[in-house]
């Protein structure tokens, strides 16, 4: 994580709107392999070539050492999981996020999709993941802060009767995957003390909502990564890239099936 925020330029921006576009193209292939019977290495497969063939490098593969492009997460996994052997099924959640790094700048993206019928609790946890990242930027305005954010997704998740994440946040972008602000989906104690800048036109950063159908807390698996719900609840990550502006932020991640 980078010490302090960056803003970008307009041919930054431009930049990052390319390289956004092609997350979220990747996303959209990632998706349409979520199939019963794919193996999750399937899944990452098309979500890799989808990248490498759009001039891109996948920016997930070898970060830390995660070995692939796609961290691809079923059912009461949340994030992080590394594609494999595993097959999925009908009645499973796939949750996909990856990143794509064009002439320098990354794009960032993720999203849970079903697998055939899925049951009504998943259904709904998948749409109201999706639509508490749509209240979180209802506030990614100049005018708010970052904290605003969080507040909203907190208790639009919550008001339906799950949660969010609190391990885990969303992150300025830019040059680096990871970069100032921290972006929480939670209202954090006011004794943690956290910095609560105020939003400025033209920083660019993810808001990701991670939300449970039980309770929130996690605990990562012994492969070092996957982090699953430590109660075995489903869960559901709904992530894109966003420029802040004078007026309605955009969508940077932007695709037609979103
Ligand atoms: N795309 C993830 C994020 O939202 C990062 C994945 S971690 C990695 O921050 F190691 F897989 F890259
Ligand atoms: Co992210």
């Amino acid at each position: 994580m980078s010490e302090s925020i960056t803003i970008k330029s307009p041919h930054e921006i431009e930049i990052m709107r390319q390289a956004a576009k092609i997350a979220a193209g990747a996303r959209s292939m990632g998706r349409q392999a979520v199939r019963d019977g794919m193996t999750t290495r399937q899944i990452d497969r098309a979500v890799h070539e989808f990248i490498v063939k759009s001039g891109a490098v996948p920016s997930c593969l070898g970060y830390e050492g995660f070995p692939a492009a796609t961290c691809v997460s079923v059912n009461d996994e949340v994030i992080h999981g590394i594609p494999g052997r595993r097959t999925v099924h009908n009645g499973d959640i796939v949750s996909i996020d990856l990143c794509a790094t064009y002439k320098g700048f990354v794009g960032d993206c993720a999203g849970t999709y079903p697998v055939g019928e899925v049951s009504e609790e998943a259904r709904k946890l998948m749409e109201v993941t999706r639509q508490a990242f749509f209240e979180g930027i209802k506030f990614a305005k100049v005018g708010y802060r970052v904290l605003d954010i969080g507040e909203a997704v907190q208790d639009y998740v919550e008001s339906h009767g799950f949660s969010v994440v609190r391990d885990f946040v969303g992150h300025g972008i830019g040059r680096g995957m990871h970069e100032a602000p921290e972006v929480p989906n939670y209202r954090p104690a006011r004794s943690a003390g956290r910095v609560n800048p105020r939003l400025v036109k033209g920083m660019t950063i993810c808001v990701e909502p991670m939300v449970c159908a039980g309770d929130w807390a996690v605990r990562i698996l012994r492969d070092g990564w996957t982090v699953v719900t430590a109660d075995h609840s489903l869960a559901a990550h709904y992530e894109n890239t966003i420029l802040i502006t004078d007026g309605e932020p955009e969508i940077l991640t932007m695709a037609d099936d979103i």
